[in-house]
Formats: structure tokens, sequence, C-alpha cells
């Protein structure tokens, strides 16, 4: 537990500085926030592709996936969305510190939880806005969960029935509607590349 008097950190031979000279490049988080459908996974997708093709060690993390694992116990309510995104910063800042450059495609509608994750990771941490508009996620409603939310099926569901906090201050805003996902990616590598 946080602050807990009895839990005392042991400090390990070797540390990220070793692990990231090791790997011969720092560790970063990239974090792809926006609504459902908005291109999230697919730009991670991308930019993990092309970093691995260069020899980067890399791992993704991804909504769907760590929803059925990790946090298969979280719904969709704000005290679940805050732990599911708690939980993955506590494991991307893991991943940071073995000196892997880890994508994450989360949702995370709150700013309030966006900043605590840039607190906790740092300087290792880039912010990336996938900022399509609702009504063209609506459109393109790939996994037909706007339907279902629009029907009522599907109660907060993030857009319809409960907020997506735009960011103030993001590393990057990424527009899906009039740049195609290699136009996009590439940015992305040459905002991040040589970090
Ligand atoms: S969050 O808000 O960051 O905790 O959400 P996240 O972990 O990224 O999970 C989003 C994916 O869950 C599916 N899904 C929903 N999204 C939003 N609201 C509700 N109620 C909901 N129910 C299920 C949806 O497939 C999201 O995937 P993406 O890739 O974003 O479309």
């Amino acid at each position: 537990m946080e602050g807990n008097p009895n839990i005392v950190n042991f400090t390990y031979s070797v540390c990220k500085q070793m692990r990231e000279g090791a790997n011969g490049h720092k560790g970063a988080c990239l974090w792809f926030e926006g609504l459902s459908g908005a291109g999230k996974s697919t730009l991670a997708n991308g930019v993990e592709s092309e970093l691995f093709k260069k020899g980067v060690k890399t791992f993704s993390l991804d909504g769907d996936n760590v929803r059925r694992g990790l946090n298969s116990d979280l719904g969709f309510s704000e005290s679940d969305r805050i732990e599911n995104l708690r939980r993955i910063g506590e494991v991307a800042k893991l991943m940071c510190d073995a000196g892997l450059v880890v994508t994450a495609a989360f949702i995370s509608p709150y700013k309030k939880d966006r900043h605590l994750l840039r607190n906790l990771i740092g300087s290792s941490f880039f912010e990336f806005f996938v900022d399509t508009p609702l009504n063209v996620c609506e459109q393109r409603d790939v996994k037909g969960l706007y339907k279902r939310a629009r029907a009522g099926e599907i109660k907060n569901f993030t857009g319809i029935d409960v907020p997506f906090e735009r960011p103030d201050n993001p590393d990057m805003i990424i527009n899906t509607v009039n740049q195609s996902i290699d136009q996009s990616v590439s940015l992305i590598l040459d905002f991040i590349w040589p970090k």
C-alpha cells in the first residue's frame, strides 16, 4: 500500500539506465487516447510495427485485451475506469523501467486520470490525442457498439451518455479524417525519434 512504512524498496543492481543501455534506446510510454473507434489501436499498432522493424524493444497494451485479462473484474463506471487506467499506468511504468517502448491505446476519458498517468510515468510519458469526431466514430461503428449505445442497450458509453474530456495540452493531436494512418504514423515517429 502506498506510504506503508513497513514496505521498504529493495535496490537492485540492474537499473533502468542499464537496461536502456543494453536495449540501445530509452524506455517510453506512447499513450493513445480518444473515443471508441477513433483509431487508437490502429495507430498504436502502426507505430509499434515501425519501431519493431527498427529493432526497438516494444510492447502494446490495448483496451480490449487488458480488459479480458488483468482488468477483467472492471466495467465502465467512472470508478472502474479510474482503476482500469491506474493499473495500466503502473504496468506501463514497469515496462518503461524495463527499457521498453510501450504503446497504450485506451479511451482515457477523464483529464484527472491522464494527469495522474503523466505524473506517475514522468518524462517517459507521451500523450497522443486521436481527435476523431464523435459523428465519424459513430459512422464507422466498427464494433456496432454506438448503435447499441444509442438504442440504450449499453450504458455509460463514452461520447453518448458519459463524457470524453478533451485534453488541453497533449504532445500531439492526430487528425484521422484528413490524414491517412501512414501519414499519422510517420508524424508520430518523427516526433518521438530519436528520443
Ligand atoms: S477506458 O475508458 O479508458 O477505461 O476504456 P478502455 O479500457 O479503453 O476500453 C474501451 C473499449 O471497451 C469497449 N467498450 C466501451 N467503450 C466505452 N464505453 C463503454 N461503455 C464500453 N463498453 C465496451 C470498446 O470496444 C472500447 O474499445 P475501443 O478500442 O476504444 O473502441
